[in-house]
């Protein structure tokens, strides 16, 4: 028999083999990975209307943003104030193109871009009946970005909370990542456990075992009580007014103990983690806001959990938009640079 069919046979099998590799998707943890060091554009694509509570996003913003060495922004959306309350709760376009706008200026600062569904109130206050509205934002959300490349990552719902308690959230899950996976069968996608996507409730969070494309998100504001002292939308904060944070022996031994934990429960799941929101609000002495974030971002790096600092240019804002500036302090915390 000719050889030159074998050798035909051969370089064919090698080509289909390398095509397999070129269209295997990227380790999820190496995508977690480049999450590091990230941002959240808050008080803007969330409130109701953008511009509503103060915040209308600008082009420079992402432009100073990967200038200043972040790698990332994740972009709270309020979605469920833009679509249709009968099915199949159409989006509005004009919706659409805003947030392409948002996408296509983070991409073009190589920013990984992380968006959610926020604020979606009726999911927290009556679950089961909005569940079906929120899979049909899915279906056209996940439909409209499917072309986008893997740093547009997904996140299922920002902190489930209220009555949408953590075994009612856990068999939503999968029906969510049901349609999400019918256009996007490789995106990573993110999500979080009940109780305000708490680190304590990761243990509650039950994930479908196959789907190796989630990245584990958790929220970290702890102690509440100097975190978000004074804070107009959490009541009877003004008690808190003049709590610090100095990383004292016992409160740095609590964020050791929160962040073990987390770092254990990922490890046994084989799940990349991502914290996805942490800050000190803007009522609290700058001094401690600076002490607590460098201390909560290097809990984070030790164990190689990238974070998203909240948030960008509003109340707990890394940036000052007054004075055009970042606040430096607040920013090389993040950085973890000093
Ligand atoms: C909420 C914001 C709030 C922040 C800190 C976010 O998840 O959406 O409204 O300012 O957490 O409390």
């Amino acid at each position: 028999m000719s050889r030159f069919p074998l050798a035909l046979l051969l370089a064919f099998t090698l080509t289909f083999a390398a095509t397999l590799r070129a269209a295997e998707p990227e380790d999820i943890f190496k995508t977690a990975k480049r999450l590091e060091r990230g941002v959240n554009l808050g008080n803007a694509l969330e409130a109701p209307r953008e511009g509503e509570w103060g915040l209308t996003l600008k082009a420079e913003y992402f432009a100073k943003i990967a200038h200043a060495g972040l790698r990332s922004v994740r972009i709270p959306i309020s979605w469920s104030s833009h679509a249709a309350a009968e099915p199949p709760y159409t989006i509005d376009p004009k919706f659409f193109e805003r947030i392409d706008w948002a996408v296509d200026q983070a991409l073009a600062h190589k920013l990984s871009v992380v968006i959610n569904v926020h604020h979606f109130g009726e999911m927290d206050s009556d679950p089961e009946s909005h569940l079906p509205r929120l899979v049909g934002l899915w279906k056209q959300i996940a439909t409209h970005f499917r072309s986008r490349p893997g740093e547009v990552i997904f996140e299922l719902l920002n902190e489930p909370h209220d009555k949408l308690t953590d075994e009612l959230w856990n068999p939503m899950i999968p029906q969510l990542l049901g349609v999400i996976r019918e256009t996007n069968p490789e995106r990573a996608v993110i999500v979080g456990a009940g109780h305000w996507n708490s680190v304590h409730n990761l243990e509650k969070l039950k994930l479908p075992a196959a789907d190796r494309r989630l990245i584990v998100t958790f929220h970290y504001y702890e102690p509440l009580h100097f975190t978000h002292q004074a804070a107009s939308w959490v009541p009877e904060s003004t008690k808190w007014k003049g709590e610090t944070w100095r990383g004292t022996e016992t409160q740095v031994a609590v964020l050791t103990k929160d962040f073990d934990e987390a770092a254990a429960w990922a490890k046994s799941q084989a799940r990349p983690l991502y914290l996805g929101e942490f800050g000190a609000y803007e009522e609290a002495d700058f001094e401690s806001r600076v002490t607590w974030t460098r201390a909560v971002a290097q809990a984070a790096a030790q164990r190689g959990i990238p974070t998203c600092y909240w948030e960008f240019g509003a109340g707990f804002g890394l940036f000052d938009r007054d004075a055009n500036r970042w606040r430096d302090a607040l920013l090389q915390a993040v950085l973890k640079n000093k």
